[in-house]
């Protein structure tokens, strides 16, 4: 597809690389860092000469998630039903583990001016239940009329508890309309573990290069399903007249959500219509109307 070509040394290949969690893929001087699990680019700008790059990459087996092979190249394909309401058009058109907790708990001082991976502890004497106690009314239906996809997130993380902080685990309750679409996205620090409490619902993932190859399959209500953690998936309500209602325990106390549509077509500033069809292959034209 795009101009563009990777070599990628892993485990797989050099076994010397297993368990020390880095392996290499190749400017000059220039360094930049782009952060575990985000969504990321490189475009040669010189129309005339090619261009070389290496980059160290913090895992034995770090995998590639190219956005358009696994959204729109996908064996078998999302249905076209699931990706027009992602990309708010009609039809006709990566990953971590959280650190073990070294104490019982470190319940999370949000207003510490300490800056650690997570949050820095409360002084355990002024720790108390209501640390760990959130009134979060989990069980009341939320509105799916706001959101232009028709479903709505309520999660559960270390912001809305603090003692999460360092525990790994977090909470969603996810609600759709009749024919509501939870958009392909990813969590890039946390496994999933889904479970329909009412309705039924089309659910799937997609495996990185080179394969992209999508696991599917209609959930009825107290099925459970597994998303695992960096991968691409998303969840539709099948039921034009139904509304769903699913939870799911996460892997992280802040596992993050970066869904497709808005990271690559919705940036501030936007990525460049050049940059975004080739990569797409396609018209300068449709990007903008995605963009727009
Ligand atoms: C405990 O919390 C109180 C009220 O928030 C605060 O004034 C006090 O400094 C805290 N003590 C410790 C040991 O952190
Ligand atoms: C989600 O539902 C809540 C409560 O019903 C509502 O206040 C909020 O605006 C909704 N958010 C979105 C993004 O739909």
């Amino acid at each position: 597809m795009a101009s563009s070509n990777f070599f990628l040394l892993t485990a797989l290949i050099a076994f010397g690389l297993n368990t020390l969690g880095i392996s290499v893929t190749t400017n000059s001087s220039p360094r930049f860092v782009f952060p575990r699990g985000l969504i990321h680019f490189q475009f040669n700008p010189n129309p005339y000469n090619p261009t070389v790059a290496i980059a160290a990459l913090s895992s034995q087996n770090p995998s590639a998630i190219t956005i358009t092979n696994a959204v729109f190249g996908s064996k078998p394909p999302i249905y076209d039903d699931v990706l027009a309401k992602a990309f708010q058009v009609d039809k006709k058109t990566a990953i971590a583990a959280e650190p073990s907790p070294l104490q019982d708990f470190c319940v999370a001082d949000l207003n510490s001016a300490v800056r650690v991976n997570g949050f820095a502890c409360k002084n355990p004497t002024n720790v108390s239940a209501d640390d760990f106690f959130k009134a979060a009314m989990l069980d009341k239906p939320r509105d799916t009329t706001v959101n232009k996809v028709g479903s709505n997130i309520t999660l559960i993380n270390v912001m809305q508890i603090p003692g999460l902080n360092t525990l790994g685990i977090s909470i969603v309750r996810v609600d759709y309309a009749p024919l509501g679409l939870n958009p392909p996205h990813t969590h890039p620090r946390a496994t999933e573990i889904f479970t329909v409490l009412e309705g039924t619902l089309y659910v799937g993932f997609v495996t990185s290069n080179p394969d992209n190859k999508l696991f599917s399959k209609v959930l009825n209500k107290g099925d459970v399903f597994v998303f695992p953690k960096g991968l691409i998936h998303f969840q539709f309500n099948l039921d034009p007249h139904k509304s769903a209602v699913a939870t799911s325990a996460l892997s992280s106390q802040n596992p993050g959500i970066i869904t497709i549509a808005n990271t690559v077509f919705r940036s501030n500033p936007p990525i460049s219509d050049d940059i975004l069809a080739k990569a797409f292959q396609v018209d300068k034209k449709i990007i903008d109307l995605l963009q727009a």
